[in-house]
């Protein structure tokens, strides 16, 4: 039976996951701060999950914590980090920032690090991290959730050329949705949004794949090639 861990596993994204995963035999660890939604899921199927509560944003906590998920878990194949927060923030208020940054920047640092020196340890792995289009440009409604997920990508960029250049048959995948169906979606004038079922059997596919990159869904790679060559100028208008 494979191993996986799922970071943020309570709703959405993370959720629809850990349930696929469960589908095709795997053991899941699923985590997230909202521990009644993961005994939930672990109701469901009981033998296919085991519940690990805490906040990323304790950053020093995470490689204990980490560590003992794996070994109750048996081993780990595959860690998926989709945990992550963000807001509008017309009024650029930092208490709006500062949480988003504590999450998707620094819990997610904590958690890819430990991932990439455990899978680096036994010479195998898979580390799956859900990004975001946003992740492409700048956003003047929601500054540090775009920038963080530019980290994001860079980040993970890194993790991949550090994999080559130490010949490590560890595999890192970048997926970037779009706008799917939880409360992450969120401002006015919200099109193409997907449901949690089929972005999730996306997902899916391309970690079956081991796709470096993807964008969820497809349709999305359109808007992320018009992105990423729209002229500086005519960005700085919108
Ligand atoms: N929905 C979209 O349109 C969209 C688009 C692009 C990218 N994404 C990305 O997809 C990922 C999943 O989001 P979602 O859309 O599925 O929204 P969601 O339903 O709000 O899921 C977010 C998950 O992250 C967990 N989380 C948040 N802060 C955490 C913390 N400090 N410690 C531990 N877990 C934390 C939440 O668990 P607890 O609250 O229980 O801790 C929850 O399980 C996020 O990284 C998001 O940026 C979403």
């Amino acid at each position: 039976m494979k191993k996986a861990i799922v970071v943020g596993a309570t709703s959405g994204i993370g959720r629809g996951l850990a349930k696929i995963l469960a589908q095709h035999d795997y053991l899941v660890g699923v985590t997230g701060r909202r521990t009644g939604l993961l005994e939930e899921l672990k109701g469901e199927h009981p033998e296919s999950y085991v519940v690990k509560s805490f906040d990323i944003s304790d950053t020093a906590l995470i490689a204990n914590i980490m560590d003992e998920l794996t070994a109750e878990l048996g081993g780990l194949d595959l860690l998926v980090i989709c945990a992550g927060t963000g807001d509008l923030n017309e009024n650029l208020s930092f208490s709006i920032e500062e949480p988003t940054i504590h999450t998707n920047v620094l819990g997610f640092t904590a958690v890819a690090d430990w991932a990439f020196n455990h899978f680096q340890g036994k010479k195998s792995g898979h580390l799956v991290a859900i990004t975001s289009i946003g992740g492409l440009r700048g956003s003047r409604v929601s500054p540090a959730y775009n920038a963080s997920k530019a980290y994001q990508i860079n980040y993970l960029e890194g993790l991949r050329q550090k994999a080559w250049r130490k010949k490590l048959p560890v595999f890192i995948t970048d997926i970037r949705p779009g706008l799917v169906d939880t409360n992450m979606a969120k401002g006015d004038g919200l099109f193409w949004v997907m449901p949690v079922e089929k972005a999730s059997q996306q997902i899916w596919k391309a970690i079956q794949r081991k796709k470096r990159v993807a964008y969820v869904t497809r349709r999305w790679h359109l808007v992320a090639l018009i992105l990423k060559t729209l002229p500086k100028f005519l960005f700085d208008r919108m």
